[in-house]
């Protein structure tokens, strides 16, 4: 078999979080939380596990950009902490928080890398969710105010931005069913939460643009291939239903304006608090549609009896069990890489797209001269890679490719026991060592193809 050559330019990339691994959260200035609140609360993530150190990439984040260096990647996506910047979520930037944020993209560019950050992943300004959270419409200009301080900021040298980063994984764990920070299992308000993501996410995209009119935006939507449980009509019709609820409550609305039709009995508009005139706010015509992906879902019919805010709905799992499960329990499956890469292209008329998530958890450590051999790591790229490169032959114009993650980091409620770096950490000194699977997917990066 010949390599499987990628498009000219193809940018290859690794992804981080801020709360996944800057540590230092109550470092100069920086305000709190809501997953700072969140881990410090006793029972809400495995083994008591907090982000306060996690990889402190905050004090080391030149190491962070030379690992990259060493693969030669050409992308790195991260994300801002929005209270390192407005410690209470509102009013005049803290400029050492902000600098932090100016000095790493001042290394990037040093390095010849992108600095490709996304505005917001997963941590509110603890303030802001006392003021009601995500439910309280006023987030959504908070927001807007909030893009705005860090684009005057840093936009004059900094181009491609995500808003978001899977809005509808941080409202559903969220506000819906609890597991994730701020804990809430709250049906309407998760609806309502979901509403003014929408708002911020229109909102945010005309103040960028209207402050730094050559920027490239996006947004980094959570997706998965749906698949029916069996043939009958009913599952097939839920796995669609699942598939506009899961793939499409965020996208829809920023291209089109609309939302898509995946509740049975139709839009919950009063649970989700809709006015006049929301739906042209929730426009936004993204430069780029970001993708994360890792595995497909299974979806069965639910009895009818639901109520209204019922998706007649259910995923079995995450994934399948056709295919080998990682460490997290998540099924290996590439196709449905090459299946959204494609459903993406078909229906939102050949959008640009970014890779901008995918990867695996396993623990693999160090052995006993120091290396990581993580074979089944480098066995998943190369799954999804070459699932990527069949979709791109078929049509889908895809840019870039970022492996989740850069670094093994804290893990939301996992804590840090699921590991899915392509660098290895010792969390407690902050050791770093390149694993094996690095090593490959820099190679794949220096010769922009898939080795033979
Ligand atoms: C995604 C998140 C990311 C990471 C991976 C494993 O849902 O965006 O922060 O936790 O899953």
């Amino acid at each position: 078999m010949a390599a499987l050559a990628f498009p000219k330019g193809f940018h290859w990339g690794a992804a981080t979080a801020s709360y996944q691994i800057e540590g230092a959260w109550q470092a100069d200035g920086k305000g709190e939380s809501i997953w700072d609140r969140f881990s410090h609360t006793p029972g809400r993530v495995k083994h008591g596990h907090t982000g306060d150190i996690a990889c402190d990439s905050y004090h080391h984040f030149r190491e962070d950009v030379a690992l990259l260096r060493e693969m030669g990647l050409t992308s790195y996506r991260f994300s801002l902490s929005w209270p390192r910047i407005q410690p209470n979520g509102r009013g005049a930037p803290n400029e050492t928080g902000l600098d932090y944020y100016a000095r790493l993209i001042d290394c990037l560019l040093d390095a010849g890398i992108r600095p490709f950050p996304t505005l917001y992943h997963w941590d509110l300004p603890q303030a802001l969710e006392d003021a009601g959270g995500w439910p309280n419409r006023d987030l959504a200009g908070r927001f807007a105010e909030y893009a705005e301080v860090v684009v005057r900021a840093l936009g004059d040298r900094c181009k491609s931005w995500m808003i978001f980063n899977e809005p509808n994984i941080f409202t559903t764990m969220g506000y819906l069913i609890g597991i994730h920070a701020p804990g809430r299992r709250e049906p309407e308000n998760f609806l309502r939460a979901t509403h003014t993501v929408n708002l911020a996410h229109g909102d945010a995209f005309r103040a960028m643009r209207s402050a730094q009119r050559d920027l490239v935006i996006g947004s980094a939507f959570n997706m998965t291939a749906c698949e029916p449980a069996t043939d009958s009509q009913q599952d097939i019709a839920a796995a669609e239903r699942w598939h506009r609820f899961m793939n499409e409550w965020f996208l829809q609305p920023s291209l089109r304006g609309t939302y898509p039709e995946a509740y049975p009995s139709g839009l919950p508009r009063d649970a989700m608090g809709v006015k006049d005139g929301d739906f042209e706010r929730i426009q936004a015509p993204l430069d780029f549609v970001g993708i994360n992906l890792y595995t497909r879902t299974i979806v069965q019919a639910m009895p009818a009896d639901g109520g209204p805010l019922s998706l007649g709905a259910l995923p079995v799992g995450i994934g399948g069990d056709a295919g080998p499960k990682t460490d997290f329990g998540w099924e290996v499956w590439p196709n449905a890489l090459h299946d959204i890469l494609l459903r993406i292209t078909l229906d939102y008329d050949r959008p640009v797209i970014e890779i901008t998530e995918n990867g695996c958890s396993y623990a693999d450590g160090p052995d006993a001269q120091g290396v990581v051999r993580d074979t089944r790591r480098t066995d998943f790229y190369r799954g999804y890679l070459e699932a990527v490169h069949r979709a791109i032959q078929a049509g889908a114009d895809v840019r870039g490719y970022h492996a989740w993650s850069l670094l093994d980091n804290f893990e939301w409620a996992e804590g840090f026991e699921q590991r899915f770096g392509i660098v290895w950490v010792d969390f407690a000194t902050g050791k770093r060592i390149l694993k094996e699977s690095g090593r490959w997917y820099g190679n794949v990066a220096r010769h922009n193809a898939l080795p033979a």
